[in-house]
């Protein structure tokens, strides 16, 4: 059984992100979605509708499953018993410090692998912070996030 985490701030989940789900549960018996915070950035959506975002994303998936932690990426593995980490990989700019972090990781506990998986081209300029950043302006993002959690993606940015 190949057991996997795709850990992530996912403020909010974006087609990129599920696009690398997808492709991962399609390699690995059982996928992990974990909700974690990012220290160096602050949250748009809390992390209870960060999660229940997900959930609705992956319901077809069988295999995967929405987690959310607030700690060290490696304990939370280490406390799963999961030897994967997958991080998904757009541009170059996202390659220096993802290589940090996996190489901080693996001195923590080098059991535990991080793999990279390549983003598709469709989505390699896609982010959350473009998400928020077009639907904050009022521009239309239904072709960037999964329909399911598209009105309580705007929704943070309705005036009313
Ligand atoms: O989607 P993001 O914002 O790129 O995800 C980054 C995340 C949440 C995976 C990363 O910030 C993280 O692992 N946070 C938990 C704290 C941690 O373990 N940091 C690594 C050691 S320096």
């Amino acid at each position: 059984m190949t057991r996997a985490i795709y850990p992530g701030s996912f403020d909010p989940v974006t087609k990129g992100h599920l696009d690398i789900i997808i492709r991962t549960s399609k390699i690995m018996s059982h996928l992990t979605v974990t909700v974690m915070d990012n220290p160096r950035k602050v949250a748009t959506y809390d992390i209870e509708k960060r999660v229940e975002m997900l959930k609705l994303v992956i319901e077809p998936y069988k295999n995967v499953e929405v987690d959310y932690y607030k700690g060290l990426l490696i304990d939370y593995a280490q406390q799963k018993k999961i030897g994967i980490i997958v991080k998904g990989l757009r541009a170059i700019s996202d390659f220096e410090f993802e290589f940090q972090m996996a190489l901080v990781n693996q001195k923590l506990n080098p059991a535990i692998e991080t793999l990279f998986m390549m983003t598709n081209s469709k989505y390699s300029y896609l982010s959350s912070s473009i998400v928020k950043e077009i639907a904050a302006l009022g521009g239309n993002v239904s072709s960037l996030v999964p329909p399911e959690v598209h009105d309580m993606i705007i929704s943070k940015f309705k005036l009313d």
